[in-house]
Formats: C-alpha cells, structure tokens, sequence
C-alpha cells in the first residue's frame, strides 16, 4: 500500500502542515528503542511480549518518519550487549527480525525505503542475514527514507575496528598519520553512509546513550521520553520532532552568531504546541 494515500485525522495533518512549516523536520533521527521488557512485566507478559508489539511501534515510526520527509532513521534493534541476554529472547529477538522483513518488505520497497544496516552482521543467524540482504538489494537504489537496523552494534566494536582498518593503512603506506582528520576517521566507520544524527530519541526515560552511534552523536539533540517502546506511537513520534523544532542549535558557537533560528517559526511552533497539548 502506497503510504502518500494514507488517510488521516485533521488534527494528524495540522500537525504535519506545522511540523513542515518550522522547515525544521530532522535530516537522520536515532531511536533507542527500550522499554519492551517492563512494558510486558507490567502487563504480567512474557517479556518477548513487548518485543512483539514493539515490532509494531516500528511500523509506525518508519512509515510516519517517511511521510514527513525524515530522509534517514536508524533503529537501535539490537545491540551486541544484547547477545547476553537468555537463549530464548535472542532466538525470538531475531525471529522476529527475520519476520519483520519478510512481511514488510514490499511495502517499505513500495513506498521507496532504502534499507541498510550497521553492526557485526556476521554474527546474526543465517536466515537473518539472508532476509536482510535480500531487502538490501532489493532497496538498494531507491531514494526515499533510509532505514538503517543497527543490528549486533556497538559503537565502540565501530571505532576500534575503524582504528584497526586506519592502522593498516598507514602501515601499508597509504595514509600518513599527520593526514589524519575527523573526516578521514569517520570515512572508516560503518555508519560513513549517514549523515550525522539530529536527534537521538531514547524511550523508557534512561538518559544513556548505550554505545549508540558515540561519534556520530556529538552533536545531536537527545530526546528522553517516559514512554515504553511498545506504546510509543506517531504522536509521540510528533512530539519528539515538535521538541527539536524549538531546539537552538549552536555547535559551539553563540545564540547571536546562529542568528536566528527559532524565533522565525514561532507561529507554527505555537500551533504545534497548542495541538499537542489538547491531545494529552
Ligand atoms: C529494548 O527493550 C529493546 C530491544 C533489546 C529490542 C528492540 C527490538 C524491537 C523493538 C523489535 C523488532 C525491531 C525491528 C527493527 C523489527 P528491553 O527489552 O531492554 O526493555 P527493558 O529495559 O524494559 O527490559
């Protein structure tokens, strides 16, 4: 189903029009999906019960963050912390992953999805890297949202393999160390595809970053929600991103040398505010 003909509530749209209008919608969103266990404990659930609806948070998030023109969102889905956990939530953790691929791949091919992923693939099961790189293939040249699966990731597994690849290069002669820049760093990462993040939103209310893009994030702005992942849906998906709007980004340097960044969308900004206070 093509996801532009989506119908949805006036009060959905005024906020997309306000959200729009600040021209502020985030280039690359981060989420740091947490929550799903104490959601399902609260419940009395399995814990892979909050996994499973946590599955459909990802559905709406990745078809919302497309319609608004987020041109890159990167899912924190599984880290290599992760493979600590019991035998048989990791068996059901990349089931489930190997399933949301295998449903949705047409769909998110359909609607111009580019999928990628960052993370030691190579230590998924086979089926998992199968379906990923089937969708990666298939996905491959399309130039609508990039969803990236940090898959297996750590952000410092991501750094000391890109010294140890920069190491070998200057023993090979290929790149001297005083040549050494940011830039040239960050080219050996795997997420050298992305641009840097805007926003880091993490839900379940920790204020961590939890080896979650470390480099990448030096100056993104970080929004912490009390909301589980489970429950986390569009509209907390809006607020987020009404919550960047306001943000003043200096990168360093003073409110006056940005100028103005604020201020000039005030009026879509008190729109927003306004709707989503009358929503909650
Ligand atoms: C953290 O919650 C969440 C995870 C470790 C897994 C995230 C996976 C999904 C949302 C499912 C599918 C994902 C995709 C991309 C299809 P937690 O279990 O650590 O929660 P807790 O802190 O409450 O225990």
């Amino acid at each position: 189903m093509s996801w532009t003909s989506e119908r949805i509530s006036h009060d959905e749209k005024s906020i997309r029009n306000a959200l729009q209008g600040c021209g502020r919608i985030p280039r690359h969103v981060g989420i740091i999906m947490d929550g799903n266990g104490r959601w399902a404990e609260d419940r009395k659930f399995p814990r892979v019960e909050g996994h499973r609806v946590g599955m459909e948070s990802v559905r709406d998030v990745v078809k919302v963050a497309s319609q608004l023109g987020v041109r890159y969102l990167t899912l924190y889905a599984f880290s290599l912390e992760n493979w600590k956990r019991p035998v048989m939530e990791v068996r059901f953790l990349m089931s489930l992953l190997e399933s949301y691929l295998r449903q949705e791949i047409d769909e998110l091919h359909a609607n111009k999805v580019r999928i990628r992923s960052i993370g030691k693939v190579n230590a998924l099961p086979r089926g998992v890297q199968h379906m990923l790189k089937r969708a990666m293939d298939l996905t491959e040249h399309n130039d609508g949202l990039t969803l990236t699966l940090a898959l297996s990731y750590g952000s410092r597994w991501d750094i000391l393999r890109s010294v140890q690849m920069l190491s070998l290069d200057v023993r090979r002669g290929k790149v001297s160390p005083e040549d050494i820049t940011e830039e040239t760093f960050r080219n050996y990462l795997q997420t050298s595809f992305l641009p840097e993040p805007d926003l880091i939103i993490r839900t379940s209310g920790e204020m961590r970053l939890s080896n979650f893009l470390m480099w990448e994030s030096a100056y993104a702005e970080i929004y912490v929600t009390q909301r589980l992942w489970p429950e986390f849906r569009r509209m907390d998906f809006y607020k987020a991103l009404a919550d960047y709007a306001r943000r003043e980004r200096r990168f360093g340097c003073t409110s006056s040398q940005i100028g103005e960044q604020v201020s000039e969308h005030a009026d879509h900004l008190s729109t927003l505010e306004h709707i989503l206070n009358a929503l909650h």
